[in-house]
């Protein structure tokens, strides 16, 4: 058991799924036509736009593959999130044109963020690349390959206020059937100083409700057991009904405009066997509706994943965030009072944001000892070209300060999540299982509603199953356990 323990800590310390992580696509094989092969980067809104961009392509004849030499059409779908991110991406195109120069006739695309960043420049400087489409330009893509085939470089950078591809099934990509995600909102109108996702991204818009629990009532048709509905922002979701479904949304009791607490509900009730989660809840707009409405509905996971960035008010401010740090403590009293003390939190950190003191960082560590989160993802300031912090605040923290900065909050998380899993063991938790643990085939892995992974004896149990699993031990990232029949 503590070989397992350590062997299982090292893996989801590796798995940090939040950031720059990478997927590639699987195999189909109708043996229609040309074989596509993406690489995605960045967070699971380009992940689910992968699944997008295959189902258009699919439609066009395209079989995917996992295996890029295979690939007639090779995309990476990029995130500009923080410099090392786009410096992945660079890195990876050198590795493709060592691929391109055996194929000369491989088509080499990038797509998502840094694509919507850099636009013609991606152009002029990776000369590899053949085609350029930014996040709202996927209809685009069969067109673009067409100007492509034709022997020309294909941009397209245009930004919509309107495009939430509701109408389009995506195809699942390395799916395990049992987990998916849904974009029920593109872009984000926040404008923190530090991120570049607004001018990537374009304007908020939201997506019709109707195509939400539409595509969430197929998938579990189809056998899924989990939806995480998805956006930047997703307490600003927002829908004012309109003839095509107002019919729709008044025999849901809906008469004006749906909020994310009404979205949540009517996903909610699609099934209780649907488990509902969310990401990304913002603190100056997720409400007590939202709170109430995971309370009521045992299948809304007791969750939330609520990014405070700093724990200082005259940074928060400096970010643009919208809330101080006695307002973001309040909320998570809320939360607490609502949901009870078992419900999951997490967070993402910066340090070394323009101007932070010893003192502000300092202050940082001690909301972490007042919320004592369950998990956090956590960054060094990264100065993002175009951003308002890059125009108005100097970027005067050396990274050896930030570097240190961010040991010291990774520590203080790391202690925390433990404690926070040492308060599981000797509970019975609900876990909808995901398939087998990374570790061994004799073990299974799934969730528990807090989003704690929880590895036990796989005994007859099988994928999409929900297990009641006594924990018995931890680590800082996983429960470990046995069913209880
Ligand atoms: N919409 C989400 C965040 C999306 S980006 C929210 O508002 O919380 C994911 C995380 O990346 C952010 O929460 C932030 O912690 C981090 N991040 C964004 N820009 C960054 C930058 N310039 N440098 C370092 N980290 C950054
Ligand atoms: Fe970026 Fe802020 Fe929007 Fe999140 S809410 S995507 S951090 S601008
Ligand atoms: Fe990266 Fe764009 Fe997501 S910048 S984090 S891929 S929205």
């Amino acid at each position: 058991m503590e070989n397992l323990v350590q062997d299982l800590t090292i893996l989801n310390e590796n798995n940090a799924e939040n950031c720059e992580t990478v997927k590639t696509t699987p195999d189909q094989n109708t043996g229609k036509g040309r074989k596509l092969y993406i690489e995605s980067y960045g967070c699971q809104m380009n992940f689910a736009d992968s699944e997008i961009v295959a189902s258009i392509l699919n439609k066009e004849g395209f079989d995917t593959t996992s295996d890029i030499a295979q690939a007639d059409v090779v995309f990476l779908n990029t995130c500009s999130i923080r410099e090392k991110a786009e410096q992945t991406v660079r890195n990876r195109l050198t590795h493709i044109n060592g691929l391109k120069k055996q194929k000369p006739e491989l088509l080499v695309g990038v797509l998502g963020c840094m694509a919507e960043r850099l636009k013609s420049k991606f152009l002029e400087e990776e000369k590899i690349v053949d085609l350029v489409a930014g996040p709202d330009a996927y209809r685009d893509l069969p067109q673009l390959i067409n100007q492509v085939d034709d022997g020309e470089k294909a941009i397209n950078t245009f930004l919509s206020r309107e495009e939430t591809y509701a109408d389009i099934t995506p195809v699942r990509l390395n799916s395990n059937g049992v987990i998916a995600f849904i974009s029920i909102m593109r872009g984000c109108d926040n404008m923190c100083t530090f991120c570049v996702v607004p001018f990537t991204r374009g304007r908020e818009r939201s997506r019709d409700p109707q195509s939400i629990v539409a595509e969430a009532q197929d998938l579990f048709n189809k056998g899924f057991r989990e939806v995480t509905l998805l956006g930047q922002n997703v307490d600003s979701y927002k829908w004012s009904a309109e003839e095509n479904n107002k019919a729709w949304l008044e025999k849901k009791g809906i008469t004006n405009t749906v909020t994310f607490a009404n979205l949540l509900e009517m996903v909610a009730q699609v099934s209780p066997e649907l488990r509902i989660r969310f990401s990304t809840s913002h603190p100056k707009d997720i409400t007590d509706d939202v709170l109430h409405t995971m309370a009521k509905y045992e299948n809304i996971c007791k969750y939330i994943h609520l990014p405070v960035q700093s724990g200082n008010s005259r940074i928060l401010d400096m970010m643009n965030r919208g809330y101080t740090r006695e307002w973001y403590l309040d909320k998570i009293k809320s939360i607490r009072h609502i949901l009870g003390e078992s419900c999951g939190i997490s967070s993402d950190m910066i340090t070394g944001f323009c101007s932070e003191t010893e003192e502000e960082h300092q202050e940082t560590l001690s909301l972490m000892d007042e919320v004592q989160y369950d998990f956090a993802y956590m960054f060094f300031y990264s100065e993002r070209p175009g951003t308002l912090a890059e125009k108005k605040f100097k970027d005067d923290i050396d990274e050896e300060t930030k570097k240190r900065r961010l040991n010291e909050i990774i520590q203080k998380q790391t202690a925390h999540s433990l404690q926070r899993n040492k308060l599981d063991v000797g509970k019975i938790h609900q876990v909808l299982v995901e398939g087998f643990s990374k570790r061994s085939e004799e073990y299974l892995q799934g969730r528990n509603t807090a989003n704690k992974v929880v590895v036990f004896p796989k005994e007859n149990f099988s994928k999409g199953q929900y297990v009641h699993v006594l924990v018995t031990d931890c680590t800082g990232a996983t429960l470990l356990g046995k069913a209880v029949h």
